[in-house]
C-alpha cells in the first residue's frame, strides 16, 4: 500500500466511523395483530408482518421526518401499487409524505433532537415513539381507539380524518397563523393529550432529547 492510497483508506475509514457513530437508530415494530407498511421519509418503506422489526439508520442533521404506517396495502414486484391508509405515492419505497389520515412520528435530528406525534393528518394506526437510549426516557403514545369513536364527519376508510383535512377552512388549518382549538381538535386532544391536535397545538408534548439518542417507533403497543 502506497501513501497515497493509505492516506484514502483512513480518510474513508474515519469517515465510516464518523458516519456510523452519528446515525441515529429507529427500531420500527409492528404489534398489531395485521400487517402494517411502515413508511419513512426520508428513508423508505418495509411491510412488517405481525411483530415484525424495521431497523431504520438516520442521517445526522435530518429535519422535518416522518415515521407512518400504511394498512391494507398490495405491491407489485417492483414495489408499486396502493395503500388504503398512508398511501405515498404508489410506492413501497416512499419518496415523499403519505396521504391522511395517517397518525404520524415526526423528528428532526439537529444539535438536539426534537420528536413529536402529530393528529394534524388524522389517525390511522396507534403509535408510540420512545427514546431507547441517552439521556432521555419519557416517550409519547397516542393509542386510544380514534378511529371506532371518530366523528361522522371526519371517517374515512381505515382511519380518521383531521378537520383541516375535510374543511380546509382557515379556523382548522391555521393558515392565518392564528387559531385556537375547535371541537374537533379537542376531540383528538381528549384521546391523546400526547399529540398535537392542530397546527397551533402547544408544544408541551413535543419531547427534546440530546443527539446520538436511539428511538422506537411501535405500531399497536
Ligand atoms: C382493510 O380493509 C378492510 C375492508 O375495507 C377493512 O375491513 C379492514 O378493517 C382494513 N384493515 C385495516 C387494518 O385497516
Ligand atoms: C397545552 O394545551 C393543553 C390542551 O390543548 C392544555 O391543557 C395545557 O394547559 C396547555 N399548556 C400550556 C403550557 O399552554
Amino acid at each position: 500500500m502506497n501513501f497515497k492510497s493509505l492516506s484514502l483508506f483512513s480518510i474513508s475509514f474515519i469517515a465510516l466511523c464518523f458516519t456510523v457513530a452519528s446515525a441515529t437508530n429507529f427500531d420500527i415494530r409492528n404489534n398489531c395483530p395485521h400487517t402494517i407498511w411502515a413508511a419513512a421519509f426520508p428513508g423508505g418503506g418495509r411491510e412488517l408482518s405481525k411483530g415484525g422489526v424495521w431497523n431504520l439508520k438516520v442521517s445526522p442533521g435530518t429535519t422535518g421526518a416522518r415515521i407512518s404506517g400504511r394498512n391494507n396495502c398490495t405491491f407489485d414486484k417492483v414495489g408499486r401499487g396502493r395503500c388504503q391508509t398512508g398511501d405515498c405515492g404508489g410506492l413501497l419505497q416512499c419518496r415523499a409524505y403519505g396521504a391522511a389520515p395517517n397518525t404520524l412520528a415526526e423528528f428532526s435530528l439537529n444539535q438536539f433532537n426534537n420528536l413529536d406525534i402529530s393528529l394534524i393528518e388524522g389517525f390511522n394506526v396507534p403509535i408510540e415513539f420512545s427514546p431507547t437510549s441517552g439521556g432521555c426516557s419519557r416517550g409519547i403514545r397516542c393509542t386510544t381507539d380514534i378511529i371506532g369513536q371518530c366523528p361522522k364527519e371526519l371517517k374515512a376508510p381505515g382511519g380518521c380524518n383531521n378537520p383541516c383535512t375535510v374543511y380546509k377552512t382557515d379556523q382548522y388549518c391555521c393558515n392565518s397563523g392564528n387559531c385556537g382549538p375547535t371541537d374537533l381538535s379537542r376531540f383528538f386532544k381528549a384521546r391523546c393529550p400526547d399529540a398535537y391536535s392542530y397546527p397551533k397545538d402547544n408544544q408541551t408534548s413535543t419531547l427534546i432529547c440530546p443527539s446520538g439518542t436511539n428511538y422506537r417507533v411501535v405500531f399497536c403497543p
